[in-house]
């Protein structure tokens, strides 16, 4: 899989590519992932990205040239399953979105920044809009690794038998269970006594009870 990144803020989005599981997908090539800085594509001496609104109003609005031709030299170079654009307004970011995306070959996120971008690129451009919650941040890079880190620890491969995805809360619609580990009892705080029992069918039982108590008392529009 191939991500490329559009950002005018490349340095922000760097370290989180940098460690652990994203780092090790990338190593052992299961993913690709490109900043490209947006800035590259602006315009005249200054490398103009952004401008005023049309029609007055606070803030800065990305204009859709940069925007344009960075997508379009992409496109050159191979054909996208889907363009995203970052943005609060847009559809909210679940797991099974996640897990959809992770099937695909290629994929553009555009983070936006300021008012947002030209509408123009909206309609002509962009293939799918996703909010990571309803909350406003300062521009779309966070949400962008946090969209690509969703996707990539579900590319096959990516993860090891004990860190699988599939014991990962949501995937199943339920939250995940309780998880301890040593020592089993700590300040007269003890761990189930199942956990120690090494009989797995009756601790699988368990893990699943506690699940569906957590969901129910958390989050029971998951069971629905
Ligand atoms: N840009 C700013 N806030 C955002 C959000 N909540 N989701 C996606 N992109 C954003």
């Amino acid at each position: 899989m191939r991500i490329d990144i559009i950002t005018v803020l490349p340095e922000l989005l760097r370290s989180p590519f940098e460690h652990s599981i994203l780092k090790r997908a990338q190593n052992k090539g299961l993913v690709e992932v490109n900043l490209i800085d947006l800035r590259d594509y602006g315009l005249g001496k200054h490398k103009q990205v952004d401008d005023y609104a049309f029609g007055g109003g606070a803030g800065m609005v990305m204009m859709i040239e940069p925007i344009a031709n960075c997508i379009n030299k992409l496109k050159a170079e191979r054909s996208y399953d889907e363009i995203i654009y970052m943005t609060p307004d847009g559809e909210t970011f679940n797991q099974q979105t996640a897990n959809s995306l992770s099937l695909l070959k290629h994929i553009i996120i555009l983070s936006g920044h300021y008012k947002g971008v030209d509408e123009r690129i909206r309609e002509h451009f962009i293939t799918k809009e996703i909010s990571i919650g309803d909350y406003v941040l300062s521009g779309g890079e966070l949400p962008a690794a946090v969209v690509s880190d969703a996707i990539i620890r579900l590319i096959p491969g990516v993860l090891n038998d004990e860190t699988s995805a599939l014991t990962d809360s949501f995937q199943d619609n339920l939250l995940a269970p309780p998880v301890y580990t040593r020592p089993a009892e700590y300040n007269g705080w003890k761990i189930p006594d199942i956990l120690l029992s090494g009989h797995e069918k009756n601790i699988d039982k368990w893990r699943h009870e506690k699940a569906v108590e957590r969901t129910t008392k958390r989050r029971p529009d998951l069971l629905k």
